[in-house]
């Protein structure tokens, strides 16, 4: 009997907490606001909330430096409110997945306190503590993924910290049985509240090298250009075959309640991110495919990299698309607004779990942040580079109004100039709209064995088209994707059925417009 699980058959949706919809108008989404927004995600027919950490922080990482693993940020709201998304999702049959930060805390948990005020404390060897060098310098060459060295001297005890983002995220020792242990009730914390699995940030950094030594030099390097980590590679930070361990031992932890889903968030190359679905498929259930985020967009390029993805996968490894998420330039300013549509039947019509980034599924493209208005450290600290995230975190538009709907307030990031345009109420209400593209796209999705689980297989791909087929039984879907902005023949004959929806509001059949994509039942 193959597994039918919501996670293989869903789509998720991620949530930004602080962009998603602010209720009490401090500019700053909330859990009231993302609470008030579930009936809109039930309806665009999504499955699945992956909210973006919502844990008490400093937020000097937004979220993602956690000073207790267990409570809400008062920004968001609290405890009792979090409960409420809960069962007020569960009651719309939507599924709730939070972010979980193994790698590092805030330096401000309680757990960093109490390990930097003496080498003698019970929890110093929660994190990563060194001596100085001979010269007095950091321990290693290892650096920070937000520039600088990944090393800061603490005054008071004479040793250096790990951290491999911000100073203000020190890492956590996996090797500490005591630290895991914290960890994994953390986890169960969540899951006997109810919540339905974790997304686990940078999981493949959470093992470093026991020895410390040194990262090689990494000869791609381009100065001025990529980000200053990248001067080494990081075979001593990313990647180690003990992390394995550690996937393993949390999706045992999730697996002690029923129905759960652990991913992970990976960005290693193709024959590494499948490892992640461990030994006999006891690692994540869905180790993130991040392929789609760097592939050139050209049908040649996805129609090989869907076939390499899929020949790689394990025996019984179910698949997963990933578009876009609040690290990466959005998919209309990568690829176009045409093209934005293109992808958006791409992610949902391939084989696996699709995960969208909220406002995608209105086309939203980044917001020019101009330097003053930066929030993002990662821009701050090696500015000018494109790194900086926040053009792709920018409040999400609910309707024409001032404030988008989002807000009352000054939203905490500028919301763009095409709000009048790009929201959800002017676009809801035009059947033409890529937001209308979304929800037909997902509501077909979710009528469709052949589309959630169905088998799939390349047709044929040209310069300019890929065609595929999605099978389940006797259900057959035959997509047929543009990816130019010319008028482009098939790269098939046409199948037999007939076209059901297309890109384009109306349906033809024949060649594909530029930049259609198109969708027989056959
Ligand atoms: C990956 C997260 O997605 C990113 O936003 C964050 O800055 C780093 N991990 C550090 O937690």
């Amino acid at each position: 009997m193959p597994d039918r699980s919501w996670w293989r058959n869903g789509v998720i949706y991620q949530v930004y907490p602080r962009s998603f919809a602010d209720a009490n108008g401090d500019g700053i989404g909330d859990l009231d606001g993302l609470r008030g927004k579930l009936p809109y995600l039930a309806d665009l027919g999504i499955d699945a909330i992956w909210i973006s950490p919502m844990y008490p922080s400093p937020m000097a990482d937004f979220g993602y430096d956690v000073s207790d693993y267990r409570g809400v940020d008062p920004l968001f709201g609290d405890i009792e409110r979090m409960d409420a998304v809960i069962a007020d999702a569960h009651a719309l049959g939507l599924k709730i997945i939070l972010d979980f930060v193994p790698n590092h805390s805030s330096d401000e948990h309680p757990w960093f306190r109490e390990s930097r005020r003496s080498r003698d404390s019970a929890f110093r060897d929660w994190y990563l503590w060194r001596d100085p060098a001979p010269d007095g310098g950091p321990p290693n060459n290892w650096l920070s993924n937000f520039g600088g060295s990944a090393w800061t001297f603490d005054e008071g005890t004479g040793q250096y910290y790990l951290h491999l983002f911000l100073d203000k995220q020190p890492d956590l020792n996996w090797r500490h049985p005591a630290l895991r242990e914290a960890m994994f009730e953390s986890m169960r914390f969540w899951l006997r509240r109810g919540v339905d699995g974790f997304r686990v940030d940078v999981l493949y950094h959470v093992m470093k090298d026991a020895e410390f030594r040194d990262n090689p030099l990494n000869p791609a390097y381009r100065d001025g250009i990529d980000s200053e980590a990248n001067r080494f590679l990081p075979t001593h930070i990313a990647d180690l075959s003990e992390t394995m361990d550690v996937v393993a031992a949390m999706r045992a932890v999730v697996d002690e309640f029923p129905d759960r889903v652990l991913i992970g968030e990976l960005y290693l190359p193709l024959e590494r991110i499948v490892a992640y679905y461990g030994d006999r498929l006891q690692g994540a259930n869905l180790p993130f495919n991040f392929l789609l985020i760097g592939a050139a967009w050209d049908a040649r390029t996805i129609g090989s990299l869907v076939e390499r993805y899929e020949a790689a996968l394990p025996p019984g490894g179910w698949p997963n698309w990933v578009l876009g998420n609040h690290d990466k330039p959005r998919i209309a300013s990568r690829v176009g607004d045409a093209q934005a549509r293109v992808a958006a039947m791409l992610l949902l019509t391939l084989r696996g779990t699709p995960t969208l980034y909220y406002g995608d599924e209105i086309g939203m493209r980044d917001v020019a942040i101009p330097r003053a208005e930066v929030r993002d450290p990662f821009e701050i600290n090696e500015p000018d580079k494109g790194l900086g995230r926040d053009p792709q975190r920018t409040p999400m538009r609910w309707t024409p109004a001032p404030g988008a709907g989002f807000t009352d307030g000054t939203p905490w990031l500028r919301l763009g100039d095409d709000v009048a345009s790009r929201n959800v109420e002017t676009e809801a209400a035009d059947p033409s709209s890529i937001w209308s593209l979304y929800r037909s796209l997902l509501w077909m999705r979710r009528a469709s064995r052949a589309l959630s689980i169905g088998s799939v297989r390349i047709l044929g791909v040209s310069d300019q088209a890929l065609a595929y087929e999605r099978v389940d039984g006797d259900e057959r879907i035959v997509v047929c994707l543009n990816f130019t902005e010319v008028p482009a023949v098939l790269p098939i004959d046409e199948p037999a059925g007939r076209a059901v929806l297309s890109t384009y509001g109306d349906i033809r059949q024949g060649p594909l417009r530029p930049s259609e994509g198109r969708i027989y039942l056959s």
